[in-house]
């Protein structure tokens, strides 16, 4: 207990002083999901994935959506942006660039904007940044309406309609949001002599000859475990010996 805590402890000190906030972990198909609470510029949410050999998120079915809408979360405190209180949402991996049209938003495929999402969850009047603007898209943590206090629309200053938990909302990317990312298990391959299996919510380490453990760390030649004089050979899961003369056995 004490060796846990005091690693909690470390891991907390590290984030911390990397300013990485707390991360929520979510396993999904073959990916990891990672949500950071911390406050970032789309663009420094976007660097801060990629340095992690990961991508903003890129959601794309209501499956993905429903595994990830719980883990928002409806308690962030309002911010005041500009002249009225928005709340802050989650970035996730899609733009629209100043001068294309309304609705076309493009989706990251690593660090390249390439696809036009197939399945979308945008919030009542979204996508409705103007043509002429830059626009990113981040996802309402809070439940039913997101306007509060007579928060108004930005551009039609009519009064928001009732958006939901999940949905998709699109504000200058200038704008500090918390962010999610998203890293294939086997990304960054976690197996030592091996390769890596990703399955739907972990991944599985194949290791090469002469190799076990779950991450395929153990040598089975190491220590030596052949006597008198013989050689290790690797073999898939195993290991055998090449006596000298005059020896036999395993
Ligand atoms: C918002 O939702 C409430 C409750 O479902 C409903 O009564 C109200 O009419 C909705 N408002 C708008 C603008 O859609
Ligand atoms: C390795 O091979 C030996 C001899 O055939 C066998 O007894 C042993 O169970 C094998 N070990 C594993 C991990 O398969």
């Amino acid at each position: 207990m004490f060796n846990k805590l005091f690693i909690v402890s470390v891991w907390m000190l590290i984030t911390q002083c990397y300013g990485q906030g707390p991360v929520t972990i979510v396993p999904y198909n073959g990916i990891e999901l990672k949500f950071y609470a911390i406050r970032k510029t789309y663009e420094q949410a976007k660097t801060a994935c990629e340095s992690d050999n990961a991508q903003l998120v890129v959601v794309k079915s209501q499956a993905m959506q429903d595994i990830i809408t719980p883990h928002l979360d409806s308690t962030i405190s309002y911010i005041a942006w500009g002249q009225y209180d928005y709340g802050v949402g989650y970035w996730m991996g899609l733009r629209k660039l100043a001068g294309a049209n309304i609705h076309d938003y493009k989706a990251l495929d690593g660090t390249n904007y390439v696809n036009k999402p197939a399945y979308t969850n945008w919030n009542n009047v979204e996508p409705n940044a103007l043509k002429s603007q830059l626009a990113c898209a981040y996802m309402c943590p809070y439940n039913n309406v997101y306007g509060i206090n007579g928060a108004y629309n930005w551009f039609t200053d009519s009064a928001f309609p009732n958006v939901s938990k999940g949905g998709w909302w699109t504000f200058h990317c200038t704008q500090k949001n918390y962010y999610i990312c998203q890293r294939a298990f086997c990304a960054t391959n976690p197996c030592r002599y091996g390769s890596c299996v990703a399955l739907a919510t972990s991944y599985k380490c194949n290791c090469d000859p002469g190799y076990s453990g779950s991450l395929c760390g153990d040598d089975l030649c190491s220590p030596q475990p052949c006597q008198n004089g013989g050689s290790c050979n690797r073999v898939p899961g195993n290991y055998t010996c090449s006596c000298l003369n005059g020896f036999v056995g395993r």
